[in-house]
Order: C-alpha cells, then structure tokens, then sequence
C-alpha cells in the first residue's frame, strides 16, 4: 500500500497540491499517493482519528480546517501558534504535529534578497496575510505594517502581531521597500483588471510581491515591473509552502526547478 497523503478543505475547490506532490513522489522513486479529500466541518474530528489508525502521514490542510484541525494534534510549532493557523500536518515518530508553512513560504522567495527590504507593507488582513506578517518579521524586516479596507480588521491583526495599521487610504505613503498584496485584486475573474497599488506609487528599487498567481503576472505585478520594481509571483509563495510540506512528511528535497516547471505548465 502506499503511504496515504492529501488535502482536506470544504468547499475543496481546484488545487494543484495533487500535481505537485505526486510528482515529487514519483521523482524521487516513493511509494506514496497524495489525494484530494473535500471534508465537511461536521466531519472533521472523525477524519482526524483516521489519521491515526489508518495511519494517514500527512496533510495539507486548507479553509475552513486552518484553525480547527489544531484541537486535534499532539504538538503546534510556535510559528503556527503565532498565526493561530495549521496548514500543515505531520508526524515526529508518534506525535502528530501542526505547522504553518505559508510562512515558510512567504519568506523563502525573499531569503536571497541582499540587502534585505528595510520595510514591508502588506496589503489585506486575512490569513495570507498573518503569514506574509509573521514571515517578514521572522525575516527580520526592522518596519512591517499592514493596511486593510476594513480598518477594524487591519488593527487586529496588527495588534496580534506588534505591527501599525495603516489607514487603506494612506497605504501608499510610507516610502515601503517591499510591498505585499494578499487581497484578491487582480485575481482572474471579476478581479482581474484591478490593483491594490497606483502604478506611479511605486519607490524606486522596491520589491512587489503577489499572494495571487493565477494569473501569473497581476496587474500590480505588471505595473511594479514596468516603474523598474522586482516582482515575485504567488506561485514562488505556493511552491515554498509545498516543497516545505515536502520535507517534513518524507525528510527529502523535491527538485525546486522541476517543480516550478510543472507549476508553470499547470497555470499557463
Ligand atoms: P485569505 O485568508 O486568503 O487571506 P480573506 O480572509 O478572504 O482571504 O482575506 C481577503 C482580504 O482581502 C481581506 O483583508 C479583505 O478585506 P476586508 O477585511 O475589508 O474584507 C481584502 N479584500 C477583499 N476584497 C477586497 C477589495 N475589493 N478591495 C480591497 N480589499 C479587499
């Protein structure tokens, strides 16, 4: 039999985590199959004995099961406590443990960054954006903020994390380094054509960052690179928190580059 592996979420929607991991467990010659299984609230605590007995070795976990599935593990890391979010389970031996690597993911693209943005803002409040907050600061970006539409929203998760909330209508002033949108403007669909960012706002040498990857280049992506800005895409954000997925459920790297090229052929 395989080793059982998968994604829990309700409504689970179209996810490329099936594609990513089971080529990574093809790759590297593993006899495990990752699946896709839409679990309802009600059925959550029922599964997460399953994972027990079966055993099931791993999981990707997604809305609405981020903070639920937490009453249901042996051990939560500090970086998943911080962000009151699970979105990865995994075992140590026989402890069922709990991690948060959209915040690994987040950071990762940024790391060879030289010199590091000296300050962040990231636009939204939701839960891309507690992990793009606690990221920058693991990082050790000295000024992080944040500013939201609905202002209330913004100033808690700021006073969670320590960080200002800047007024919606002030977002642009600021001189920031690096700019981070986890909003859905300019995703595909209705959103496409909108941007959290005037394409003259941009400071000189800034980094532009999109949670969104689909589509690949955003309009605020667009705009960033053309006022001279570098730009990452959400999909460096969803292969980091996926290749960290990888490695503590099997303790093996997938080959970023292949992965990245699978991910790009998935979305073009
Ligand atoms: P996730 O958990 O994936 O980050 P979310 O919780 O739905 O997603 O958060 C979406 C964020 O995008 C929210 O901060 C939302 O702002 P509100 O708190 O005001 O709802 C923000 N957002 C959604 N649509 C927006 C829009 N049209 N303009 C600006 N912000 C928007």
């Amino acid at each position: 039999m395989p080793r059982a592996y998968g994604i829990i979420g309700w409504p689970l929607g179209h996810t490329m985590s099936p594609a990513l991991h089971n080529w990574g467990f093809a790759e590297l010659g593993l006899d495990a199959r990752y699946e896709a299984w839409p679990l309802e609230p009600e059925d959550l605590p029922a599964f997460m004995e399953r994972v027990r007995t079966e055993p099931i070795h791993g999981l990707s976990v997604t809305i609405p099961h981020k903070r639920a599935v937490m009453a249901h593990l042996d051990r939560i890391s500090d970086r998943a406590l911080a962000i009151g979010a699970v979105n990865t389970v995994h075992w140590d031996g026989d402890t069922l443990c709990g991690e948060n690597t959209d915040v690994i993911g987040v950071v990762a693209p940024l790391r060879s960054l030289d010199p590091l943005p000296r300050s962040a803002m990231v636009l939204g409040a939701g839960g891309a954006a507690r992990a793009a907050v606690a990221g920058f600061l693991e990082l050790g970006i000295p000024r992080v903020a944040v500013s939201n539409r609905t202002q209330s929203k913004g100033e808690g998760l700021a006073a969670d994390f320590g960080v200002a909330c800047v007024p919606w209508d002030e977002r642009m002033d600021g001189g920031w380094e690096l700019v981070c949108n986890t909003t859905p403007l300019g995703m595909s669909g209705d959103m496409q054509e909108l941007t959290p960012w005037d394409a003259d706002r941009f400071e000189d040498g800034a980094v532009a960052y999109d949670i969104v990857y689909n589509p690949l280049e955003t309009r605020f992506l667009a705009e960033a690179g053309a006022a001279g800005c570098r730009t990452v895409s959400g999909l460096e954000m969803f292969l980091h928190q996926g290749l960290a997925q990888f490695r503590l459920w099997t303790g093996r790297d997938m080959d970023e580059a292949g992965a990245r090229r699978l991910l790009l052929a998935a979305l073009r």
